[in-house]
């Protein structure tokens, strides 16, 4: 796992978008995108170099990571509507090839199934974006999902709807349900890119990168993948035991990696 620390938010941002440009300019088709507030400097980044030219998503296909239950895509806070707000619709992607859960099918348990399927036919994912909630989840898989996990119908914890409300009008209106694609479905991803900034993701983060490997850290399982960067700001590195070291380690070459 190599974690690299940065100042601020917009440069973890600059850092995660270079992995994901280096990852499409080197052929890389398949990108894992998530939603919430840690990737929005990502997608700037992104858009920024697409704008200025030579970065190209026309031969991408992309799949969110989760989705919430009953909201449809024309919903301001469904996630596949907030993709397209805030990244898609300002790249060059394809939107028929921008795929999310449908968290309004008429049976949402085989609609994460065929989801699942989908990603297994069409992929892997070669880069995959993440972000950490506070509790540790990645995705919407809450403490106690199984490491091995598929995409699947899952309940939010009350923690993660209080976190969410500042999205909707109030905690009531955050949907008690979701469509997530599983902690195995994830690491299926040949690089998983975590972005966390803030002192508020502190404690999650080192738990992830420095804690055992358990389910009531979700994100722990991140440390049995081959091929793992996590860019944090110094906020949210504050409780990492080693981060002398991580700001000494050699860093990976991007140019190592084939698609
Ligand atoms: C949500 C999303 C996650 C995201 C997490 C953290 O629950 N499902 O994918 O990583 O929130 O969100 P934020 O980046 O806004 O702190």
């Amino acid at each position: 796992m190599e974690v690299v620390i940065r100042q601020h938010e917009q440069q973890c941002g600059v850092t995660a978008a270079d992995i994901v440009a280096d990852a499409v300019l080197s052929g890389a088709t398949t990108l894992g995108l998530a939603t919430g507030s840690s990737p929005l400097s990502v997608y700037r980044a992104l858009i920024r170099r697409h704008r200025q030219g030579g970065l190209s998503f026309a031969a991408a296909q992309a799949f969110l990571l989760d989705e919430y239950v009953g909201l449809p895509p024309s919903h301001p806070q469904s996630y596949a509507h907030v993709i397209r707000a805030e990244f898609t619709d300002h790249v060059d992607i394809d939107s028929e090839r921008v795929h999310s859960p449908n968290g309004v099918a008429d049976d949402i348990f085989v609609a994460a199934r065929e989801y699942d399927a989908l990603i297994a036919d069409v992929g892997p994912v070669d880069v995959q974006l993440l972000g950490i909630g506070g509790n540790g989840h990645i995705g919407f898989n809450e403490p106690g999902s199984s490491l091995g996990s598929r995409t699947r119908v899952k309940t939010l914890t009350e923690q993660t709807r209080h976190d969410n409300a500042r999205f909707f009008s109030g905690v009531d209106e955050v949907p008690r349900h979701v469509i997530t694609q599983g902690l195995g479905t994830i690491c299926d991803a040949r690089h998983l890119v975590l972005i966390a900034t803030g002192s508020h993701k502190a404690e999650a983060v080192a738990a992830a990168v420095e804690g055992p490997l358990t389910a009531s850290c979700p994100a722990s399982v991140l440390q049995l993948h081959p091929h793992v960067t996590v860019v944090v700001d110094d906020a949210a590195a504050a409780h990492l035991k080693n981060a002398d070291f991580y700001r000494y380690a050699l860093k990976y070459k991007p140019a190592q990696q084939k698609y």
